[in-house]
């Protein structure tokens, strides 16, 4: 391998968090959601030639070395492994990949969906490869599907697009024009949930009240309209009431807990104007949408009531 401290890197990719701004779990059954990217924080992946055959990829975080063609189960392989597929290349290039992120792990940021979009796409460009979009979310989505059993695609498309999208599974996704940007801070109730069990849970009892469950979705479909007319009108503080109320309807199908609620209140009560669950929920996360005066005194009020990290990010 070369030494990349004397090497400059021949491709750096870059891709960002997202958070989930309506309609997560509902989305599971076919209705739309609003994914948006988390642009201060990000995965990223600087590729070097190397003198060793084949590809090794550093995941510096974690401190492990992969080469792809031996460590043929782990998902950075099957990642790599795919997109040689995909161009039908038998033999893999001499890279080296170095793997960083700034996501924090297992928190609904989709650090893995960044990690894995990220290295594609690094290494298509190191390789003068043309991957559209769509295909680098395809790829990625595969790799999601190893970890989340059949989840409905929403991370991998917002991370691959790096834009806010209105997502519906199985259709094309629809970039949201964003009029005025807005503040989000995304909470952790540093209560750790599988998304997986959440969204099992969801099934079980959708299975056995069915139409009270459809009903809910519906709701939560009207709410995810609202609130991409809103956006896209720039109405942010009428986006505010749309949140919460999507929180309601997430609590009534079962996703919420007592620590997504204090933290939920906490941002109300502190003067955000809306606040809700964000992703997989019953652990997890909470977002709050605040305006800019308001940031300080909600981050204050949300550490106040138990979050573990407070994010800001800026929707545009
Ligand atoms: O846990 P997250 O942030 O990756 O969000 C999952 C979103 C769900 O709608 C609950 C599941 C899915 O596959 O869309």
């Amino acid at each position: 391998m070369c030494d990349d401290s004397v090497h400059q890197p021949i491709a750096v990719a870059t891709a960002p968090g997202k958070f989930i701004l309506t309609g997560e779990h509902a989305v599971v059954y076919g209705t739309p959601a609003i994914a948006c990217p988390v642009a201060g924080v990000h995965a990223k992946a600087q590729v070097y030639p190397s003198d060793t055959e084949g590809i090794a990829v550093d995941a510096v975080d974690i401190n492990t070395k992969i080469r792809t063609s031996i460590d043929l189960d782990h998902p950075i392989s099957l990642a790599t492994n795919n997109l040689l597929q995909h161009f039908e290349i038998e033999k893999a290039p001499a890279l080296h990949v170095k793997l960083s992120s700034t996501i924090p792990i297992a928190a609904g940021l989709g650090s893995g969906a960044a990690i894995t979009t990220a290295l594609i796409k690094g290494l298509t460009q190191a390789m003068d490869l043309q991957l559209s979009t769509a295909e680098l979310s395809s790829q990625v989505y595969e790799i999601e599907k190893l970890f989340h059993g059949t989840p409905s695609g929403i991370d991998n498309t917002v991370i691959a697009y790096a834009q806010s999208v209105w997502f519906i599974r199985d259709e094309a996704l629809e970039p949201i024009n964003t009029v005025s940007q807005f503040d989000i801070l995304i909470a952790d109730t540093g209560v750790a949930s599988e998304t997986m069990t959440a969204v099992a849970g969801v099934r079980e009892r959708y299975t056995k009240a069915p139409s009270q469950y459809r009903a809910y979705f519906d709701a939560i479909t009207e709410l995810g309209h609202q609130a991409r007319t809103h956006i896209e009108n720039g109405h942010i503080t009428a986006l505010g009431p749309i949140l919460s109320k999507n929180h309601v309807l997430l609590q009534n199908i079962g996703v919420s807990s007592s620590e997504l609620n204090t933290l939920v209140d906490a941002a109300t009560n502190a003067g955000a104007l809306g606040a809700k669950l964000s992703g997989g929920g019953v652990g997890g996360n909470m977002i709050a949408l605040v305006e800019p005066n308001t940031i300080s005194s909600v981050t204050t009020a949300l550490f106040n009531a138990g979050a573990t990290r407070v994010i800001h990010t800026q929707v545009s």
